[in-house]
């Protein structure tokens, strides 16, 4: 699990490193780590000063949830007497993203559903279910993509004649509706975590360890590996590398590079970017300003290895290419070290780094859209079709031609310094390719392109998109469902409620004035191939 590193971060680019200093001296001066590990909620002004006292408790997180350990030890040992060995784990956000990286990392098998995809559930539901235990993760007990997983593997397993209770695990936030469900009906076991932690932070509470540690995962080492940084990452020196970090961060963002490029160069942790990208992007974009998070395959990839003077690039790992910052150390402390500097460079940008005040305004447009079935239903005609492509345009986005003429008129009016979003509301596993797109778009455009499936990247980068710096345009790509899941006790399918977030986040991008291309596949294998095909083409 260890990359075997020292933990610490290198400002291997000169200049940046020059600029960084002064901030760096500053966040020492003022005890910002210091108060930052003594859960200081003033930090980041009155404003967020309500929010912040009640989302500092992730600082001791290596003390607090040792007690944590045995408890879970206990439950996978008990699970495994009864020849319950299948993890699948039910969480959005900071409830699976931190568990996700942990398991690919040790090696341990995890299925982790973040998605409303029919098609993907379907083949998790077609796991083992003998063998299957689901995690039923959610701070606040109420997302709808979490519940409708639990009630939709309740039936499951009363249909296969297992008594579903013993098989349902729940990580919630104490008085919850979750925990009271658990209660009422009896399940496994319910962890309460730590309410005075916020999701993306939670990493080290029960909602990272919680389903790692049942997958096999040794949690306890990643608490030592926090615990062994701890210090170090509270101490008010320009070198402490959380300070380094959030300075670097600062310096480049004055200068204009407001997007943060992250490539792992063998560091050993599988799929940090995805989870870094969620602490940056939820935490900082707001109020018009922001870091946006760019998780790249390599530091060969397009957007790293060229990047302009709007991002600045960040090894995970050793440096290497053209990295201008390096970040090195085992995954617990690195967990803790980013925390660090994200709270830290809030202070610098002058925002709340613990609200997410844009997320409820495409979950409220799609339970809108779940309301009126006619409207999800019929929905408006597409302005084109192409092949197996379906072609809908926001106001002002042309969508005259064929596909690859509408995908050259979107990318040549994409801002030049502003960056394009590929969001792909497919199946993660079965339409895995669909993320190729991102560097591809990236090296025949030659603007900053990220990539997310949704609706997990709501969860991420969709608070940025709509709270951050205004310069996004966003390529969605929804596709047709073959064979649906109906979501027990509940008027919409899983397909309805897929479509339902892609339009209704599309709605609120298109009400922030950002140009919305929506492509749906009428077939997705097909249109899929019919799409990179008219990138290449329209990138020429
Ligand atoms: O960071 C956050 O607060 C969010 O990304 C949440 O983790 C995410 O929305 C899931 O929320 P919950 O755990 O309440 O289901």
């Amino acid at each position: 699990m260890t990359t075997g590193d020292e933990t610490g971060v290198a400002i291997v680019d000169a200049e940046l490193a020059g600029k960084a200093a002064p901030l760096a001296e500053r966040l020492a001066a003022d005890g910002a780590a210091g108060r930052l590990a003594a859960q200081d909620p003033a930090l980041w002004g009155s404003d967020a000063e309500p929010e912040a006292s009640i989302r500092l408790s992730w600082t001791t997180l290596h003390k607090s949830s040792r007690p944590l350990i045995g408890e879970i030890e206990a439950l996978r040992a008990e699970l495994r007497s009864e020849g319950v060995d299948r993890v699948v784990l039910a969480g959005m956000g900071g409830s699976s993203l931190a568990p996700e990286v942990i398991t690919a990392t040790t090696g341990v098998p995890l299925t982790v559903l973040d998605t409303t995809d029919p098609g993907q559930v379907a083949d998790a539901l077609a796991g083992d279910l003998e063998r299957t235990v689901i995690v039923v993760s959610s701070k606040s007990g109420g997302t709808v993509e979490t519940d409708s997983h639990r009630r939709i593997f309740a039936k499951a397993f009363a249909d296969a004649g297992i008594d579903a209770a013993r098989r349902i695990v729940v990580v919630t936030d104490p008085g919850s509706p979750f925990s009271e469900l658990a209660e009422k009906e009896g399940y496994r076991k319910t962890f309460l975590a730590d309410p005075h932690v916020g999701g993306r932070y939670s990493a080290l509470t029960a909602f990272g360890l919680v389903p790692a540690g049942l997958a096999g995962a040794d949690v306890a080492r990643l608490l030592d590996q926090a615990a062994a940084v701890a210090d170090t990452l509270a101490a008010d020196a320009p070198d402490n590398p959380a300070i380094q970090l959030a300075a670097a961060w600062g310096a480049a963002h004055e200068a204009g590079a407001e997007k943060v490029v992250l490539a792992d160069t063998g560091s050993g942790i599988k799929g940090f970017p995805d989870w870094a990208e969620q602490l940056i992007a939820e935490s900082t974009g707001k109020l018009g300003t922001g870091l946006l998070p760019v998780a790249v395959e390599s530091t060969e990839a397009p957007g790293f290895a060229d990047h302009g003077s709007d991002a600045t690039a960040v090894a995970i790992g050793a440096p290497a290419g053209a990295a201008q910052i390096s970040v090195t150390g085992p995954l617990g402390a690195q967990f803790l070290l980013w925390e660090y500097a994200t709270a830290l460079v809030g202070r610098l940008l002058g925002i709340n780094p613990f609200d997410q005040p844009d997320v409820e305004a495409a979950k409220k447009a799609a339970r809108a859209l779940l309301d009126d079935p006619e409207k999800l239903k019929g929905g408006e005609a597409p302005a084109t079709v192409d092949g197996a492509v379906e072609i809908f345009g926001s106001a002002g986005v042309s969508t005259e031609g064929k596909l690859a003429d509408v995908l050259r008129a979107f990318f040549e009016a994409a801002d030049a310094k502003g960056y394009l979003a590929v969001q792909a509301y497919l199946d993660r596993l079965d339409d895995a390719s669909t993320s190729l797109l991102r560097g591809e778009i990236a090296k025949r455009t030659g603007r900053q392109t990220t990539f997310g499936w949704g609706p997990r990247f709501l969860h991420s980068t969709g608070q940025y998109h709509k709270g951050g710096h205004q310069n996004g345009s966003f390529l969605q790509i929804t596709g047709a469902v073959e064979s649906d899941l109906a979501v027990p006790d509940r008027p919409y399918t899983l397909g309805q409620l897929q479509h339902a977030q892609a339009l209704g986040d599309g709605q609120v991008l298109a009400e922030h004035g950002r140009p919305v291309l929506r492509l749906h596949l009428t077939d997705r294998a097909a249109g899929l191939a019919e799409l990179v095909r008219a990138v290449q083409e329209a990138g020429r």
